[in-house]
């Protein structure tokens, strides 16, 4: 057995050998944190000095290092990570894009796809998915992650992760998935990333750990730790959350990673007094690999002569670092991901390719179409498309995906994917604007004049592709640099506009939301976001996209998210200020609800049945609506069930997604839409982290967004 194998290797290794295998270094190409630069790390690997790099991609360049390790004296594999996030060769949508869809399977095959073209070019980790829960839009790293939800974001944790790590790390287009940031970096104060967050142990039990405990018990291969502290406790150094919790109550079989350099983080953060502490502190937490900070290489042996370190917590390390080494079936061949025919293979792949413009189109959510501007006729005579993304190539991968210097020519921009599905008989004409991030108003001029030749008017904005994802925290998240003055101007002229918004978060753009009647936005979608763009604009793909997160009306609003409490002295409307909790200059509601999302065709909800007003024990309560396709088109809706319970011993959620189905109706269609629930649903944590439900009352929502239900009160006895 792998076990087997894995003591007999161990009884052969020093103590330096083993700490070697902690040791992760990122490789000098690129860099995705701030760089040490290491004398002859080559040499390191023949030494056995290091059992990971980061950052390094390619046959060419991971068989150069494999070879290095193939010198060393036990001949251990070194493991590849990277950032995988939204696709590798072929790029999909940013994940909260990706998340709008609200479809699973999509979901999962963008990560299997993903992980076939890493593995192909010689990866075998990557770092993700990220789960944490983002309810801060300020925060940069929303556009990595599912969103605000917890139920939703648990999905699609799930399903990335079985994309990634497919059928078994057995297979060789199989990686490894790793959760991360453990834990609650998501919420982060101020929305500033690698800031504390303080927060009681119930919140983060029901809020931010359900996605990391459903990817533990589903086997996700690692974990990763986060930089931020929790309750004044680096997560790095946080023997709670990693070892008492993960390794412990969860039993969760794979290793954790640092973060880059966060077990050295811990001396700014005050935890540590100098590397030596730090190493300390994050092995008897339960960090297994130390991503870039060298504190385990450097001090690890030290403290475990001095009997500071019991040599069990290095060999527990050892063995789950070794085990995923042998799972992966490096010990067989450790060449197994590297190989020059297959990465030819993956390199440009029209299957792949077919996929992200599928995704691509799907991810996009329609937030406005008062006048049915949209679908646009491909016939219209003369259409203009105007603004900083209109050429953009790389920009449209968003943050996070990995440069090659093919990706200019790879990429459909915008005015391409446009320009192909135009009638040959129409003309599209094309004016920059502005540019994304900068005060320079000498283009407006000329764009306007574009404005005005034509009959309609793409504008497309947004913020700047590298203004989302790490170390990108905005305190303003309007439309970067000019571009909102730009569009005031091009509206001056009248023209009807489609309004694109481009971006890895919500954005602000209420002046937009008043006065521009067709909005659709289309977060950063990847390779084929020209064409994705062109299927949804022409209506060849009716857009059935619903929002991951809240978009606040003004950053005063954050942090706003669909399940918050009702406090003591809730307002009664949109407008009401009365001594009650709001703010007196700003309407309560956010400019579009979590889970809001229109299509082409409309849908009509009947009233909410349910099979029973009184329940009793483990009872199924059915709860179901008639969806009527009401409109012109045949579309896709979500249907989502949310649920409030009314009492509780500790205050609960004006509502919960408990669950949600997409449904294709073709035009004049109905169905009926059912949602069995069983206590296991009202199940929340009390405030001694029991986890149960209670008797009570529940109302039981169905509709279209998280604002518009329908709604039945039952009573549920135990
Ligand atoms: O995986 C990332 C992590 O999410 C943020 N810091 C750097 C890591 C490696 O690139």
């Amino acid at each position: 057995s792998i076990d087997q194998k894995v003591t007999e290797l161990m009884a052969k290794m020093t103590l330096e050998e083993k700490i070697g295998q902690l040791n992760q270094y990122n490789d000098d190409i690129t860099a995705t944190g701030p760089i040490t630069k290491d004398a002859d790390k080559a040499g390191q690997v023949r030494v056995g000095k290091l059992g990971s790099i980061l950052n390094a991609i390619g046959a060419k360049n991971t068989k150069n290092w494999q070879d290095q390790a193939m010198q060393s004296r036990l001949k251990i594999p070194l493991l590849f990570g990277q950032d995988v996030i939204h696709g590798f060769r072929t790029t999909f949508p940013i994940p909260l894009g990706e998340t709008a869809t609200w479809d699973m399977n999509l979901i999962e095959k963008s990560a299997r796809i993903a992980a076939i073209e890493a593995s192909a070019y010689g990866i075998h980790w990557t770092f993700a998915p990220m789960v944490d829960i983002g309810r801060d839009p300020r925060w940069g790293r929303v556009m990595e992650g599912a969103g605000e939800d917890t139920y939703l974001g648990t999905l699609v944790g799930k399903a990335r992760v079985k994309g990634f790590q497919g059928n078994g790390l057995g297979n060789k287009d199989a990686v490894m998935a790793c959760a991360k940031h453990f834990a609650a970096y998501g919420a982060a104060v101020g929305g500033r990333d690698y800031n504390s967050v303080d927060m009681s142990l119930r919140q983060l039990h029901e809020t931010y750990l359900p996605p990391f405990k459903a990817v533990s018990d589903m086997g996700v291969a690692t974990f990763m730790n986060s930089f931020n502290d929790i309750n004044g406790i680096p997560a790095t150094g946080n023997k709670y959350i990693q070892r008492d919790l993960l390794k412990g109550v969860w039993n969760f079989q794979g290793f954790v990673v640092s973060d880059w350099g966060s077990i050295g983080e811990m001396i700014p953060h005050g935890f540590a007094k100098d590397n030596k502490e730090a190493a300390l502190k994050a092995i008897l937490a339960g960090s297994d690999m130390d991503m870039e900070s060298r504190s385990y290489t450097n001090h690890l042996a030290e403290l475990v002569k001095e009997g500071k370190v019991d040599i069990q917590l290095i060999d527990d390390a050892v063995r789950r670092i070794l085990t995923k080494k042998y799972e992966l079936g490096l010990f067989d061949d450790p060449y197994r991901f590297i190989n020059e025919k297959r990465e030819k293979e993956q390199a440009n792949n029209p299957e792949h390719r077919k996929f992200a413009r599928e995704i691509g189109a799907k991810s996009i959510v329609l937030l406005k179409n008062e006048n049915q501007l949209l679908p646009l006729s491909p016939t219209t005579k003369k259409v203009a498309i105007i603004g900083p993304f209109a050429k953009a190539t790389v920009e449209n991968h968003g943050f996070w995906s990995i440069a090659f210097p093919d990706d200019s020519q790879r990429i459909v921009t915008q005015f391409d994917g446009i320009k192909a599905q135009l009638d040959k008989n129409s003309e599209l004409l094309y004016a920059k604007g502005c540019n994304a991030n900068d005060n320079d108003k000498s283009l407006f001029a000329e764009a306007v004049e574009t404005a005005k030749k034509a009959d309609v008017v793409i504008m497309t904005l947004g913020e700047g592709h590298a203004m989302s994802g790490e170390a990108k925290s905005r305190s303003n998240i309007h439309f970067s640099g000019v571009q909102e003055d730009l569009l005031k101007e091009i509206a001056k002229t009248g023209k009807p506009i489609i309004l694109m918004i481009n971006a890895g978060r919500p954005l602000v753009f209420d002046w937009a939301s008043e006065n521009i009647p067709t909005i659709v936005y289309t977060w950063w979608l990847g390779t084929e976001a020209g064409n994705s763009i062109a299927d949804v604009l022409f209506g060849k793909i009716n857009p059935g996209g619903k929002l991951p997160m809240t978009f606040p009306r003004t950053e005063g609003q954050i942090p706003i998210y669909y399940n918050h409490y009702n406090t003591g002295r809730p307002a009664k409307n949109n407008t009401d200020r009365n001594y009650v909790s709001a703010y007196i200059d700003l309407d309560n509601d956010p400019a579009y609800p979590f889970g809001f999302g229109l299509s082409y065709t409309t849908f009509q909800y009947s009233d909410v049945n349910v099979s029973a007003t009184q329940l009793k024990g483990n009872q199924t309560l059915t709860a179901s609506v008639t969806l009527t396709n009401s409109g012109n088109y045949d579309g896709e809706e979500v249907v989502q069930l949310y649920i409030r319970d009314l009492v509780g011993k500790v205050v609960r959620p004006v509502k919960e997604l408990k669950g949600f189905q997409k449904i294709f109706l073709k035009k004049g269609e109905s169905k009926t839409v059912s949602f069995n629930i069983t206590p296991e649903d009202l199940k929340f944590y009390d405030d001694e982290l029991n986890f149960d439900w209670e008797s009570g009352e529940f109302d039981i929502m169905i509709g279209t967004n998280s604002a518009q239900v329908q709604t039945k009160r039952v009573n549920w006895e135990k």
